[in-house]
């Protein structure tokens, strides 16, 4: 992956950061911003916008982490945004947001092997990742910890944005008609940690679409200037189970 790439995105975790950030700052004044968590998020934000001029360097390394959580087999028990065995690692984040010494506990939980109570009741071992870099563990800890920490979604909003683009011509919750149901989509993007942006360029560039009966046209995109209320809508779409 290109440094170009990578800077890419970090940028979009970053702007999420900052647009979840902001509307944190909206709800609770400007402690949100006293809180460590708020302040690494802050930073990351900047970094983000140093590394658009500077092209290179790594302090949170995306593409290492998804490729060790795979590696790992991490995703077969979680994904970034729904819950399977394990939590949703969004929600890790957002247990741990602002809380000093969450890098710590992850760490110890990702290489001691505690304990985990399974969604069955049962109680296993959690596994441990594979690899004894402490470097490598490291970014995959900040790395599930910077997840973007939305508020949850706004389900009343999502479907009010897709009753305006008459997106529900074509597609419903539950049911395959025109198109895929939104819980297929769901299903399908389930252990995909690009799910959010793969989706975000579905909705905004109009790319070709295949319809049930075999024939293509360009996909209506979500007319919105409103970034957060875009990301609600893919969030609830992605949300569906
Ligand atoms: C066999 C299923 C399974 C696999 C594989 C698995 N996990 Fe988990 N994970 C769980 C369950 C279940 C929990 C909830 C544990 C609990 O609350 O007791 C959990 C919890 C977590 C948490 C939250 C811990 C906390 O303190 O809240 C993180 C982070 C996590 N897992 C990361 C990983 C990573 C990284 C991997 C790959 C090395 C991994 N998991 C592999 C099932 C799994
Ligand atoms: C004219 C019918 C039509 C309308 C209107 C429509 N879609 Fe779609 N949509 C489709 C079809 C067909 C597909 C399957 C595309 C494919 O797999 O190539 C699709 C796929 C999708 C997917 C899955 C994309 C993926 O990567 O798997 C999402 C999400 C989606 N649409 C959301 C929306 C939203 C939100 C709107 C409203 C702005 C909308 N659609 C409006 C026909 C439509």
């Amino acid at each position: 992956m290109s440094a170009a790439g990578r800077s890419q995105a970090l940028i979009a975790g970053a702007r999420s950061a900052q647009g979840s950030a902001a509307r944190r700052r909206a709800r609770s004044g400007s402690a949100a911003l006293r809180t460590p968590r708020a302040a690494r998020l802050a930073s990351l934000a900047l970094l983000a916008v140093g590394l658009a001029a500077a092209a290179d360097c790594c302090a949170l390394d995306v593409l290492a982490a998804q490729r060790l959580a795979r590696q790992s087999g991490c995703t077969s028990c979680h994904a970034v945004y729904q819950a399977k065995d394990g939590p949703a690692w969004k929600d890790v984040a957002v247990k741990y947001h602002g809380e000093a010494g969450a890098a710590e506990r992850l760490y110890r939980h990702l290489t001691t092997g505690r304990k985990a109570r399974m969604a069955d009741g049962s109680e296993r071992d959690h596994p441990i990742v594979k690899t004894s870099d402490p470097a490598r563990i490291g970014n995959l800890v900040d790395w599930i910890l910077a997840l973007p920490v939305a508020a949850p979604v706004d389900a009343a909003a999502a479907r009010t944005l897709a009753q305006q683009n008459r997106c529900l011509k074509c597609h419903s919750v539950d049911e395959r008609r025109e198109a895929p149901s939104w819980k297929e989509v769901a299903a399908r993007y389930l252990g995909s940690v690009g799910a959010e942006d793969a989706l975000t360029r579905h909705l905004t560039t109009g790319r070709k679409a295949r319809f049930a009966d075999g024939h293509e046209e360009p996909h209506p995109a979500v007319k919105t200037s409103d970034p957060d209320r875009l990301a609600n809508l893919v969030n609830w779409i992605l949300s569906l189970r």
